[in-house]
Parts: structure tokens; C-alpha cells; sequence
């Protein structure tokens, strides 16, 4: 029962008033007391021309109580509806029961196609945290997405062209006798990489010798595409261990290489619409009236750049998806480049595409003390997979300790362990900067991962324990203060799951859940679940149910699993 949607249509019928508009308009008051949902007539005071206080006295008056409406009240220029608390228990529970995994589950995307661009790392260096946002937030928003129907293509745009790996190839050519490249031969492709740039600030020569390694590169020479490709199946297979861990799925790994043979038609549809001007050796697209810097399509030097590359794929993205929406899950530093990169679409003609692409930035990750990860000096940054360990090592640890028995300890500190480093990334709008605290986001009774999967699993223990008959429940045991809270924000789940597709906004999920389970933990704490009475006990532990598959739900959606037992 959509709640908002019925209150809308009652109103509809009186006002005439759209019931889309209606139901966006309804809202939730801060406080049960006050109503469980209140419309603002404020919002009608131009179609009604009448004060508020009288519409809403208006309305009321034409308004019936009944079944799913026990009663309503005019407060200020507000309507407050109280629902039928007998009906909304008895409809939210057997809904959530018999849905199951589906609960939370739409359809509104069916037939539409939304291109996520996320992860991209930059090949021949081992992956490192500066990847770590991209990489969750883009895969919550591909199962989001997909969960509210659409049809998704996640593409990893890897970063496998250009002056950065031909130095690595170039160093690699000049040192490759003083290295091994055993299993971990990124390692070493990072450390000739390093010795490189070292040299190279000293020696200005080093530049020519990555821009020979480039040109090789352009030129299809067979020896330099062979260390060229050896490189990238070497990172590959870094990479893959670190999306194995976090559960990152790619529809499409073509990166910027994949764009080579694609840009020569980039570059002559921008000068038949004589979009490319001349400056200063190269060859730009001009924005004058957005008041930013013209976008550089061919530079100086005569070679294409990262923005050639992602109109080459913009244009493939358009004609091979056909998209509703393209998003490009990247830091904010990058914020200039996509929005010239946009606005040079809808000056190709693509007016349509160029809106429906979206740049979704977040804020930086900061160490405890609120300093940019790894930024004090000399200390060496870690790797995501050193990181991902620890945490796992850690989980295993406190595992230790608190369950020893626990059979496979291994498997749930990796999911646990996981999940704290996923849930933090998430837990706050992506857009504010992220802190990574070891002591914060593995604490089992915060608002983190762990805590979740240990409120699942709670969930998880109520079901085995009380090994009741759930088939035939009476929600009318569910009627107390704690219950109906927990009730409604179960009920509030699916538009929860909407409005964080709708806003790119993974955290309002995160929100919603940890909201779930204190809701749940107060209920926990104030009423005896196993008791005696045979239908509260079976009313309380469909409850719990319905608690623990709506969190299992909105964590797989954060891409972090659920264990069975902790
Ligand atoms: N490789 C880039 C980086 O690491 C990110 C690429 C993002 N995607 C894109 N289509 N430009 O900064």
C-alpha cells in the first residue's frame, strides 16, 4: 500500500490537483505524534486562492475517515493523516515477507539503458586507494540501478593510453634486467615507474624517450605492443583481486586505448561544424558563453588528449546503448573536464545525450586526524589490497575473540572486514569528504557495516531459535510504539531505494538501514520476542524477519554481503 500515493488521490478528487504533484508534495512529520504523513496546503494556495488554514479546513470537511484513514487533523495550514495502524502492519509485513529478496525491487527503469562509467583506474600501478571511491560508489549505483529495473552497462574506462604508460614502458626497456616480475610484477612496474619520474626531473632527455615509446606505440610497432599489452594484462590481474573483494562488476573494460582507430572521426565531425580553432599550436573547442577554458581537442604537439578520447566514447556510448542517462562516477577535481566535454556534445548536435550525461563527483578520503590520506611525507600510501587485508585480518581478530567457535571465520572476516571499509565509504553524501578511521569503521555497535551485518545476523538467530510457522501471522500484535517504528521505516524502504537512484545518492540507503536497525534495536530491547504467547511470538519474530531481509536487501545493494552467522 503506497500510502502517499492513496492520501494524493483522495485530495485529487476534491482539487483536481495532479496526483504525481500531490504525492510529491506530502510530507512525513518530524514527530508520530503529529500525524504519520502531512500535507502542506500551502502548496495549493495559488490554484485554491484561499490561506492555508482554510484549505486545510476545506479539505478536512470533504474528507472521509475510513479504513486506511483513521483520522484526520487541522493543525496550521497543515492536514495531518493518521493511518490505520492495524492495516499498515498487516500490509507492510506480509508484503515484505512474500517479496523477499525482490523487497525494495522496481521496475520503473524497465527498457532503459544507463551507461556507468566508474573505476578507471590507470594502468601499471598497483591499485591504490585514490581508486577506492569511484570503484564502491559506482558499483552501488550499477545495483541500484539494476534493482529499480534498468538495464545497466558498467564501464571501466581504463586509463591505458598515453605519456604515463609509455614511461613505465620506457623505464621498463632501459631496467627490466635489475627487476623480477614474478606474481607481483606490478610492483615493480610501479618502482621502475617511480625511478623514472625521479630521473626525468633531472634529466629532461627521459621525456623523449617516452615520447618515442608513444609514437612506437601509435605506430602499431609489434615489439612495444607487446610489453604495452604484457603491462596491462599484469595490472588486470592486480585489479581483478581487488574487484573479486569488493564484488565490482564490469560490463565493458574498453579504455582509452579502445578509442585509438575512433578519433580521426571525433576530430573532422568537429571541424565540418567548425567547432576547431586555432590556438596557440592547437586545436580547441571554444566555450565563450559558458565562461570556461576552451576544451583542447588536438594539442600542441599534434596528439589527441583524455578529452578527444571521451567524446570517441561518448559517440561509441551513443550509438552502441542508446542511453537514458550516461554517469561518469569521478572526483570533483575532474568537474572541468566533463562539463567541456558535455557542452562540446551538445555543440556536435547532440543536444539530447549531452543532457542526459551526468558527472557524479565525491569528496576526498582523510586519515583520523583530517589530512589527506597519505599526504604526510615519506610515509608510503598503501595499496587497496594491503588496505582490504588489514581490514580483514582485523575482523578476523575481533572474530577471534568474541566467537571463537564460529565456523568459517575466514569467509565472514572477509565479508565483514569488506563490508566496514565498503559501508564507510557510503555512509555519509557522497560529496563530503570521507574519513578513514580504523577505530570508527570496524566498531561493532556504530553506525557502520559491521553493525548491520551483526543486526542481520541477529535477525538471522531470533528465526533458528524460535523455529515458528510464519504462514499465518497477526500483525495486530504489532501495534506498539517500538513496533509501528520499525514498521514504517520498513516501509519506507522502497522509496528510499528510488530517491537515491533518482539522486545518484547511495547514502541515503546507508541512512535508511542504520535508521532500520536502531529502530529494530529499541524495539529489541523493549519487548521479550520469544515469549510466551504463541502470536506475538510468531508476530515479533516475523518482525525480525522482515528487519533482516530488508537490510540483507539494501547491503547488497551497497555491494556488501551478508553473513549467516558472526
Ligand atoms: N583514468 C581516469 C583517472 O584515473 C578516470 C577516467 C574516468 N572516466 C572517463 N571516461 N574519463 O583519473
Amino acid at each position: 500500500m503506497n500510502y502517499k500515493n492513496e492520501i494524493a488521490k483522495r485530495i485529487n478528487a476534491i482539487t483536481n490537483v495532479e496526483v504525481s504533484s500531490l504525492e510529491e508534495y506530502i510530507e512525513i512529520p518530524p514527530n508520530t505524534e503529529l500525524g504519520d504523513f502531512a500535507f502542506p496546503c500551502f502548496k495549493l494556495a495559488k490554484e485554491m486562492r484561499k490561506a492555508p488554514p482554510a484549505i486545510a479546513a476545506e479539505l478536512k470537511e470533504k474528507l472521509a475517515e475510513d479504513e486506511v484513514i483513521s483520522k484526520i487533523d487541522v493543525v496550521g495550514g497543515y492536514l495531518n493523516f493518521f493511518i490505520n495502524k492495524s492495516a499498515f502492519a498487516k500490509n507492510v509485513v506480509t508484503e515484505v515477507l512474500a517479496k523477499g529478496d525482490d523487497f525494495g525491487k522496481s521496475d520503473i527503469g524497465a527498457g532503459k539503458n544507463i551507461v556507468i562509467d566508474y573505476s578507471s583506474p590507470n594502468i601499471a600501478k598497483p591499485f591504490h586507494i585514490g581508486h577506492l571511491r569511484t570503484t564502491v560508489i559506482g558499483g552501488a549505483l550499477y545495483n541500484m540501478y539494476k534493482a529499480a529495473g534498468y538495464n545497466v552497462i558498467g564501464i571501466n574506462h581504463l586509463g591505458d593510453w598515453g605519456m604515463g604508460i609509455s614511461k613505465s614502458i620506457a623505464g621498463y626497456e632501459m631496467w627490466k634486467d635489475e627487476y623480477t616480475f614474478d606474481e607481483n610484477a606490478i610492483y615493480s612496474i610501479l618502482a621502475i615507474y617511480v625511478r623514472f619520474n625521479k630521473l626525468e626531473k633531472e634529466d629532461p632527455s627521459m621525456t623523449d624517450k617516452a615520447r618515442d615509446v608513444l609514437i612506437r606505440l601509435e605506430n602499431k610497432d609489434e615489439e612495444t605492443t607487446k610489453i604495452w599489452k604484457w603491462i596491462i594484462d599484469i595490472s588486470l590481474k592486480n585489479y581483478a583481486k581487488i574487484y573479486e573483494l569488493l564484488g565490482s562488476k564490469f560490463d565493458s573494460y574498453n579504455g582509452e586505448a579502445f578509442y585509438n582507430d575512433k578519433m580521426d572521426r571525433v576530430v573532422s565531425m568537429l571541424e565540418e561544424k567548425g567547432l576547431l580553432k586555432e590556438s596557440e599550436g592547437a586545436k580547441v573547442v571554444e566555450m565563450p558563453e559558458e565562461n570556461m577554458p576552451p576544451c583542447i581537442i588536438i594539442t600542441s604537439a599534434g596528439t589527441t588528449i583524455y578529452a578527444t578520447r571521451d567524446l570517441a566514447a561518448l559517440l561509441y556510448r551513443i550509438e552502441n546503448y542508446d542511453f537514458e542517462k550516461a554517469l561518469y562516477v569521478v572526483g570533483s577535481e575532474q568537474s572541468l573536464h566533463f562539463k567541456q566535454v558535455f557542452k562540446t556534445l551538445e555543440l556536435m548536435g547532440y543536444e539530447k545525450y549531452a543532457k542526459s550525461c551526468e558527472h557524479i563527483p565525491f569528496g576526498l578520503i582523510l586519515d583520523e586526524n583530517g589530512e589527506k590520506i597519505g599526504s604526510r611525507k615519506g610515509g608510503k600510501l598503501p595499496t587497496l589490497e594491503e588496505i582490504l587485508n588489514e581490514s580483514i585480518e582485523k575482523s578476523l581478530q575481533i572474530i577471534e575473540e568474541k566467537n571463537p567457535s564460529l565456523e568459517n571465520k575466514e569467509e565472514v572476516a572477509k565479508m565483514v572486514g569488506v563490508g566496514a571499509i565498503i559501508f564507510n565509504d557510503l555512509s555519509n553524501n557522497r560529496i563530503k569528504d570521507e574519513i578513514f578511521d580504523w577505530n570508527q569503521l570496524l566498531n561493532f555497535t556504530g553506525e557502520t557495516g559491521p553493525y548491520l551485518q551483526y543486526t542481520y545476523v541477529r535477525t538471522n538467530s531470533i528465526l533458528r531459535n524460535a523455529n515458528v510457522d510464519l504462514s499465518d501471522i497477526n500483525t495486530d500484535e504489532l501495534l506498539d510504539k517500538e513496533a509501528i517504528e520499525v514498521i514504517r521505516k520498513l516501509s519506507e524502504y522502497p522509496d528510499v531505494v528510488l530517491s537515491a537512484v533518482n539522486k545518484n545518492e547511495p547514502s541515503l540507503i546507508s541512512r535508511h538501514l542504520i535508521d532500520l536497525a536502531q529502530c529494530f534495536s529499541r524495539f529489541y530491547n523493549e519487548h521479550q520476542i520469544i515469549c510466551d504467547n504463541e502470536d506475538t511470538k510468531k508476530a515479533r519474530v516475523a518482525l525480525s524477519k522482515c528487519v533482516g531481509t530488508t537490510i540483507k536487501n539494501g547491503l547488497s545493494l551497497l555491494g556488501i554481503q551478508t553473513p549467516e552467522k558472526m
